[in-house]
């Protein structure tokens, strides 16, 4: 299959573990023709290298500013030519130049259901706002932060005991349900960017796919 994936991730690398499970068991028909992080020491990079996935990681703190370490990544991205880059985890903001250069071509992962929640600590500020559900998105990337058109959502109830290890650990694994289902679904053809919006089976999407509990992207009832 040669629908070529850059991952971007700074943590533990659960999604680009769940991503690999995906193309091992042809759930996902593409292949990751490289992984990139700003934290050469996290576990998605050693993931990765086990894998013997091409792998390049760069510290900030060696470049003079976000532009400099960007363009440095980013170019190593481009080397590899991917059809798209997702951001599986990767905790930098991106500049404005380099998402421009990748418009329509780069996806993000984030924990919440967006518009609710943009930016870190969605799990505590889930609680704090007394929310009763709570979830993950897909999103397109683009300069503003957590704000590019939503592809699909994952939703979960929040129970009155939930502090946000356990909305983590409950989370994660419909996150990364999500984002192989996302990504398929782009690398089969079924989901693409289309002006700054999502088109699923030929439709414009009017609101998020949402993922059902076999992990199927279905589109929202009308009066959800
Ligand atoms: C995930 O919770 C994702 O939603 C968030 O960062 C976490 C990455 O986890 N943006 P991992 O590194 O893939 O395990």
């Amino acid at each position: 299959m040669d629908f070529r994936l850059a991952v971007l991730a700074s943590g533990r690398g659960s999604n680009l573990q769940a991503l690999l499970g995906a193309i091992e068991t042809g759930q996902l028909p593409a292949r990751i023709v490289g992984v990139f992080s700003d934290k050469p020491a996290c576990g998605a990079i050693a993931i990765a290298r086990e894998h013997g996935l091409h792998t390049v990681a760069l510290k900030p703190r060696d470049y003079a500013d976000r532009a400099a370490h960007d363009e440095a990544l980013f170019s190593a991205v481009a080397d590899v030519q991917p059809d798209l880059i997702v951001c599986a985890g990767y905790l930098r903001i991106i500049s404005e130049k380099t998402v421009r250069r990748f418009e329509d071509r780069m996806i993000n992962l984030h924990p919440s259901l967006l518009p609710r929640h943009p930016g870190l600590d969605t799990h505590a500020r889930v609680l704090a706002a007394g929310d009763t559900e709570h979830g993950a998105s897909v999103h397109a990337v683009i300069p503003a932060l957590d704000a590019g058109p939503v592809l699909a959502q994952v939703r979960l109830d929040v129970g009155r005991d939930d502090t946000p290890d356990s909305l983590a650990d409950r989370l994660s694994p419909r996150e990364h349900a999500l984002l192989v289902a996302s990504t398929a679904a782009i690398a089969g053809g079924r989901a693409r960017l289309a002006g700054g919006r999502w088109v699923f089976d030929g439709q414009s999407l009017e609101r998020p796919l949402q993922l059902d509990a076999d992990n199927q992207l279905r589109p929202e009832p009308a009066h959800a």
